[in-house]
């Protein structure tokens, strides 16, 4: 095993995950090295600019209707981007990511979902103020998570760093709404107001980190500045407590229908008919 695989990054001083509970966010000024960086916004320009991903339903708009291939998207987004580029595996940033979970959620935790997210140079939209349980797809399922949110290049208010309202992680899920109330567009936004005051933004360098719980609200600002901003998040949660969740879906969720899902029903059901054709290939050779 190489040296630097053993590295793990610098865990979580006792203050800081004293903070993380108070808060429900905390961050560090690195989770890995400038090289690494470097090497993943290089894998994320090319995921992003070849819309890896699009006929899956897996890279589309946050924040539009998303059905115009060639249009510009003003906040695109890739979900499992390591299922388009499988080198995302063998990073330090998901070691130490891991590392850090566990640190907060006991060690029990694992892997459970990443994505990566542009806000192209001067356009780039603002992500709506939002829990992620808000977007728990099966809410049946509860457990708790923590999502790991490192920035490919220093951000600031002006190019859409991470703002969040501490202490909101104990206050439950809010009611939240398809962004501009349509449920077209995929982004969901809390559809209680926030208090300005209660806010603190996360300006980072590259290759830092914010960590935040499933139900701190957090939000990012547009991208007014002239270079783009790309963010890799990953999430690490506990294994789920059967029976605990909700027994009905959030209907912010159930009422969506996005260009993003006709895509993903699509693809899943080429690759089911595909699946079947093959099949019924191998039992007409065989006579089974
Ligand atoms: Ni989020």
């Amino acid at each position: 095993m190489p040296a630097e695989a053993l590295e793990v990054a610098p865990p979580l001083t006792d203050a800081q995950v004293a903070r993380f509970h108070q808060d429900g966010f905390v961050s560090v000024t690195a989770i890995t090295t400038p090289e690494e960086v470097d090497l993943l916004r290089g894998i994320f320009t090319r995921l992003f600019s070849s819309k890896a991903g699009r006929e899956q339903g897996a890279q589309f708009d946050m924040v539009g209707y998303d059905e115009d291939d060639e249009a510009p998207a003003a906040s695109p987004q890739i979900l499992h981007p390591v299922r388009y580029a499988p080198e995302l595996r063998e990073t330090r940033f998901r070691v130490n990511a891991l590392a850090i979970a566990r640190r907060i959620l006991g060690p029990t935790a694992e892997p459970g979902f990443e994505h990566a997210i542009l806000k192209p140079a001067l356009y780039g939209a603002p992500t709506p103020w939002h829990q992620d349980e808000a977007s728990r797809e099966d809410p049946q399922k509860d457990y708790e998570q923590v999502s790991i949110w490192m920035p490919l290049q220093p951000v600031s208010v002006e190019n859409g760093c991470m703002h969040f309202v501490p202490g909101s992680h104990r206050e439950g899920v809010l009611p939240h709404r398809s962004l501009n109330d349509d449920p077209r567009i995929h982004a969901i936004e809390c559809a209680v107001p926030i208090d300005p005051a209660r806010v603190v933004p996360c300006p980072l360098p590259a290759g830092g980190a914010t960590i935040h719980h499933g139900r701190t609200l957090h939000y990012a600002g547009p991208n007014e500045s002239g270079g783009p901003r790309a963010a890799y998040v990953l999430a690490f949660r506990t294994p789920p407590r059967p029976g605990a969740g909700r027994t009905t879906g959030y209907p912010w969720m159930q009422e969506k229908c996005t260009a993003r899902l006709a895509r993903q029903r699509a693809a899943r059901r080429a690759v089911s008919s595909l699946a079947s054709r093959a099949l019924r290939k191998v039992r007409r050779l065989f006579g089974v």
